[in-house]
Order: C-alpha cells, then structure tokens, then sequence
C-alpha cells in the first residue's frame, strides 16, 4: 500500500463523513480497558462493502443523558481477543444522525478476517463484529458469497439467519462466506398492528413491535411518514437476534428494494387506493434513515455520501411533467431522487463482479398497476393477463415499429381502449442508471458478470389457452398468459436491450441473482419465449424471503375454495391434507399437469401431460421457500445452492436455525460466448415433491 493508496483512503474517509483508520506496522494488545455492553449498542455492530483494502465499519452508541453528541473508538485486531490490534480511530456519534456512525478502515489485507469493537469513553464496549476483505484481483481461489431479501420480524422469524450462521461456522475457512448481498426488503415500511387484523397475516401472528409516532394509516396498515418513522423501523429491525448476529458475523453488502421507501413507491411518488401522491420528503427521509443504519459506499450529488447526512430540502410538489423515459423532471423530485445513489459495482476477487442497480428510483410508472389495467384481468382466471397485452403495455407507442393497438382484449373478451399507445415505453432503471450498467457490463473482465437486480428476471407465465372447454370460461388472450407483472419478467424491452448487448458483445458469463418474489427460481435469461425464438444469454436466480410470507401462503387463505381454477394453484386431495402448491407445476409444465396431479395425485402422469414450450427457461420454482441462496464462482462454474427452511412463523430455539425443507443446487459450467448457458440440477437434501426437475 503506497503513501498515494493512504492519502486516498484518508481523502475518501473525509469526503464520506466517516472516521479513518489506518492499519498500524505492528500489531500490538489493546490498551483499552473494554468491558462489553450490549445494551448501551441495541442494534449490535455491521461492517459493509469491502474492498481488498478497506471496510466502513458501523454502530449505534444512543446517550440519553441530554448531550447531542459523543465520541467513540473503534479498535480493528487480527483477534477476538483484541491482543493483535492493527487499527484504531475516533468516531463522532450525533443525535443528528440518529446516534448511528461509520469508520472506514483502511491498509488492511485482502481476503483476510479482522474483527472490531466500539468503546465509549467510559470503556463501555459494544459486540465484537467479525467481517472480511475482499480477495485481491489475483487470487484465483473460488468466491463464497450469500445473497437474501424480505425480512419482517412482525410477522415471522429469521431462522434462515440462523441457519447461515450455524453452517459457516461449521465450514472449513474455504467454504465460509465472504460476504451478504441484501437485495432489499430490509424493512416493511407497511406495518400492521395487532388490533387492526386480529385474525394475523395468513399463518402469522402479529408482533406488537412497531408503533410510527408521525405513521400514516391506510386501511388497515400503518405508514412512515418522516425520518423518525422510518428510523425507528430500522432501530426495530435490528434489534432482532438472528438479524444482529448475520450483521456481525459477515460484511454486508446492501441495496434497497421498494419498501425502503413505499410498497408502491416509483422515484418520490407513493402509490395507495389507485391515487399517486408526491412523496419527495418521504423519498429524503427513507434514503437518509437507509443511510444512516447501512455502512454502504453509496453517493449524494456531492460525491460519497456523508456523515451525517445532509438531507436535501424538498417539498411534496405534483410532477407533472415527465420526460421520453418517463423520469419525472420536477425539481424536488429530483432531488429527492438524488439525495442518495445506491447503485454501484462490487469486486470480489478476479471471479466476480457485482453490478448492483436500483429497480425504484428512476423507474417509470408501472403500466401494469394502473386503474386504467384493472378491466384487463378476470377475477375468472385469477393473475392472469394476456401476454399481448402484457407487451403492448410495456411497450407503449413503440409496440411493433411504432405501430400500438387501439385497444386491448379485456375481461370477457371485450375491447379496452389502450391507454399506453401514445406513452414512452417503460424502463425500471431509468436512461441514465442503464447506461451506466451496461458500460459496467460491457467493461467487466470477472469470470461472472453478476447483475445484482433487486427484482426477479424471469417470466412467470401460464397456458390457459390449454385449458379443457367448460372448465371456466373461454380464455380471452391469444395464447399465453403473464402473472404478476411488476419486475424486469415483464419489463419486456429493457430486458431484451440487456440481454441483446451481452449477446452483440459476446459477454459470457453473465448471470442475476434477485430477491422481492419471496419464491425460490433457477433458471436461464432469455428475452423471449417460445413460440419467439428461445435464445438464452445467461443464467437467473431468484432467492426466497427470509421470513416474509409469500404466495403459496396467501392463496391458502385468500383463494377461494370453489373457483374453478383452484387446482392451478393448490390441491387438496383430503380435507385432512394440507394444500399442495400446485402453482410450481402451473409454471414449469402448465395447466395440463395441474389438473392432471389434482385429479389422480400421480406426479408422474401429470409431467407427462407438460407442454414443453411454457418455461423452457426454468430448471426450478417454489413459490412457498423460504430461506437463503449461496452462490461459488470459480474459473469454471457458478453454482447456486438455496437452502430453504419450513414456513418461518417463529423462532426455532435451536443453534441451528431448525430443520431444512430441502437444499438444491444449480450450476452452470462457465460458456464460451455464443454458446447457450445450461444448468445442470443436483438434490443435496430433502424432498423435491411438487418441485421437480430439470430443464432436459
Ligand atoms: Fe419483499
């Protein structure tokens, strides 16, 4: 490390606001006389975004004896036991930012372990935190990483943390993780309280956790409303075991999905009963409370972000005016938008880059989700919407060379005008955030180009064109039909834009890894689907929730027990049986084998009848997992290995974590480019029952 490296991270430290630290010659015990007192550090200690050199190192140190501020040390050892110390620093704590602070330690050595605590001036220490550096740009040594989503300690536990935390431990030094990538859903911003749903959340019971002094209440849920809303969601959180020791145990590499800010939220807009509302002090106070509880290298217009952060001063004024890629143009929603840039690029060693981007704040308004889309879906055919209109809503007035329908096929068949023809077709990443990524893209040399999308990539979709006659009515669509658009499944151009760049340039290698779905999905990236031509350009993930409830739940309790299509989603042989998610077999093999399985319950016969052009993309869906994904890269492969536990309705008790339900892995063999992407299925654990196998 050379005088110039040192001058850099020290100018960086500063221009982050964070304290510095600098790794000593000679390690040496500490002097300190520490006495550890976790309860004066209630949200326990994080480190984030390594590189081979540095870390941000980050606690919560609250004094409530009137002083507005204080300063803390942080001590940095190659031991537990602090005999080796190679680091120290000063670190200013300020009820302006919430008692939350950050170092950022420099000289360290790469792909090495360090471990630090916080003290006060009194000797009071918080939780010793372990975390990691980055291996250096030539170390060939395969790359360990986890990447998760959805947690909601008021509704369910995190024994997916548990159980990771169990296994590393158990692991040899080289199978261990090197880092957590959080794909978001950190928090739930909505939160119910018990007195408002009695009956819970389908199978969970309602923790009395959260309640918003300044919260916003929209049916039957409660919203944040300023910073100390959102701040105090992220103090709850983290005042959660499993959560706290996963923050100590390994550096976290964090980006928000939507309910950082808002369930519905697009740029500094929320969205709530059909009405869009300028939100632009809401979108401050969300980005500067995720500030203040991530230790992430992310960016204000200043440059790295700083501590404490300086929130922009903006108002809830209407947007109006929107530009050709939809980004509204009004001045405090830009700069709400652009008080905090999350999207960045990670290295991990010469194996992996992580190219991470925000699905949120530049998106334009989700076609899909409008009032004026409601006549396109049939309570008679459940999620269902025809994928034609699917594309023609994406596209807006670009639809087929400029040429977009006047209408579009609604419920019964009936004509709907469409209200895109003459609107800019939809982007989530916004025109500057995806020229960006694809320069990152086009730039990596890693083995795998990871794109770190906090959403999911691949097509959800189903045949009820299949659908025997008298079974419910005549299905409207020309064919097949798209569930739950939202995401970059159904964001159908930009995803071709992507997938046709790493296609032009010959980029092997290029995988995604998402969260959001609260399902677990293997499988490969394709922009288009048969009866179009399936050319894949890479592989997809999609990672289950930690803890928040997903579909299969949701349509155990909210599907009614006589509509017609039941059997697509859940079949219940027996009163006695729980129902069996049918809805994995809707999406790999159809509305043939669905019946088929609920019919005679031979799995079987029901594979025999799957109509082979649905989802020659997926190798594998659950749409009930829960748990937690790791993925190895290497010179030769990515494997991706989920590890799912049993509905996380409590805590389990045990060291473990509790049972695992099952552990598969896909893995792809790295590709030369212009050769197809393949995944090859192992079973590691468990059954695969409604689950089911490969690609063929
Ligand atoms: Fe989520």
């Amino acid at each position: 490390m050379s005088a110039l490296d040192r001058r850099q991270l020290l100018a960086t430290a500063l221009a982050i606001g964070a304290s510095a630290g600098w790794r000593r010659a000679r390690a040496r015990p500490s002097r300190l006389r520490a006495r550890e007192r976790r309860d004066l550090y209630p949200q326990g200690v994080a480190s984030g975004d390594p590189d081979m050199h540095s870390v941000l190192l980050w606690t919560r140190r609250p004094f409530d004896d009137g002083r507005a501020s204080a300063t803390l040390t942080v001590e940095v050892a190659k031991d537990p036991a602090f005999q080796q110390v190679i680091a120290a620093a000063a670190v200013p704590v300020s009820a302006a930012a919430d008692w939350t602070c950050r170092a950022l330690i420099g000289g360290l050595r790469p792909a090495q372990i360090y471990w630090y605590r916080f003290l006060d001036a009194e000797g009071a220490a918080s939780r010793v935190g372990r975390t990691l550096t980055a291996p250096a740009a030539d170390d060939s040594r395969p790359v360990r990483f986890a990447f998760v989503s959805c947690q909601n300690p008021t509704q369910g536990a995190q024994n997916a943390y548990r159980r990771m935390i169990f296994e590393d431990e158990a692991a040899a030094p080289q199978d261990q993780l090197g880092f957590v990538f959080h794909e978001g859903d950190f928090i739930y911003e909505m939160t119910w309280y018990p007195e408002d749903r009695p009956q819970g959340m389908y199978d969970r019971r309602l923790r009395d956790l959260i309640r918003y002094p300044n919260g916003e209440k929209i049916r039957d849920f409660h919203i944040p409303t300023d910073l100390n809303d959102y701040r105090l969601a992220y103090r709850t959180y983290l005042l959660d075991p499993d959560l706290q020791d996963a923050r100590a145990r390994w550096p976290f590499v964090a980006m928000w999905d939507n309910h950082e800010f808002s369930f519905l939220g697009w740029q500094s807009l929320q969205e709530f009963k059909g009405e869009v509302r300028p939100s632009q002090t809401r979108k401050v106070a969300a980005n500067q409370a995720w500030f203040e509880y991530q230790p992430a290298r992310v960016t204000t217009p200043k440059g790295l972000a700083r501590d404490p952060f300086e929130p922009p001063a903006v108002h809830d004024a209407p947007i109006d005016q929107f530009d050709e890629h939809g980004l509204g143009r009004e001045p405090n929603n830009l700069a709400a938008i652009g008080s905090l840039t999350g999207y960045r690029a990670v290295s991990w060693g010469p194996h992996v880059e992580l190219i991470i981007t925000d699905q949120h704040s530049y998106r334009s308004r989700d076609p899909f989700g409008r009032p004026e889309a409601m006549p396109l879906s049939d309570p008679a055919f459940l999620d269902f919407v025809p994928q034609e209109a699917l594309e023609a809503l994406d596209a807006g007035r670009d639809y087929a060379g400029g040429h977009p329908p006047e209408t579009l096929l609604g419920q019964g068949g009936k004509a709907i005008p469409n209200f895109r023809k003459s609107e800019p077709a939809q982007t989530i990443l916004g025109a500057e955030q995806k020229a960006w990524f694809l320069d990152r893209l086009r730039a990596s040399r890693a083995t795998w180009k990871i794109w770190g999308n906090t959403q999911g990539t691949l097509e959800a979709r189903a045949d009820p064109q299949n659908l025997p006659a008298g079974l419910t009515k005549p299905w409207p669509g020309a064919g097949y039909a798209g569930l739950s658009p939202g995401d970059h499944g159904t964001a159908f151009r930009e995803r071709a834009e992507i997938y046709d760049m790493v296609a032009r340039e010959k980029i092997a290698g290029f995988a995604t890894v998402a969260g959001d779905r609260h399902s677990f999905w293997a499988g490969l990236a394709a922009k288009a689907l048969p009866p179009a031509r399936f050319e894949p350009v890479g592989v997809a993930f999609i990672t289950g929730s930690i803890s928040a409830p997903g579909m299969v739940e949701a349509v155990e309790h909210n599907l009614p027990k006589d509509h017609a299509l039941r059997p697509l989603y859940l079949a219940q042989r027996s009163k006695a049986d729980r129902p069996e998610p049918t809805v994995n077999l809707l999406l790999r093999h159809g509305v043939r084998a669905c019946l088929e399985y609920a019919a005679s319950g031979d799995l079987e016969k029901a594979v025999a009848v799957s109509n082979p052009d649905l989802a020659p993309h997926l190798a594998f869906v659950d749409m009930g997992g829960h748990g937690y994904a790791v993925v190895r890269a290497d010179a030769t492969a990515l494997d991706v290995e989920f590890v799912c536990i049993p509905r996380p309705l409590e805590s389990s008790g045990r060291e473990d974590g509790g049972p695992i339900r099952y552990r598969v892995s896909h893995r792809a063999e790295l590709w030369r480019a212009g050769e197809p992407p393949r995944l090859a299925q192992r079973w590691l654990e468990g059954d695969p029952d409604l689950l089911l196998t490969t690609i063929g």
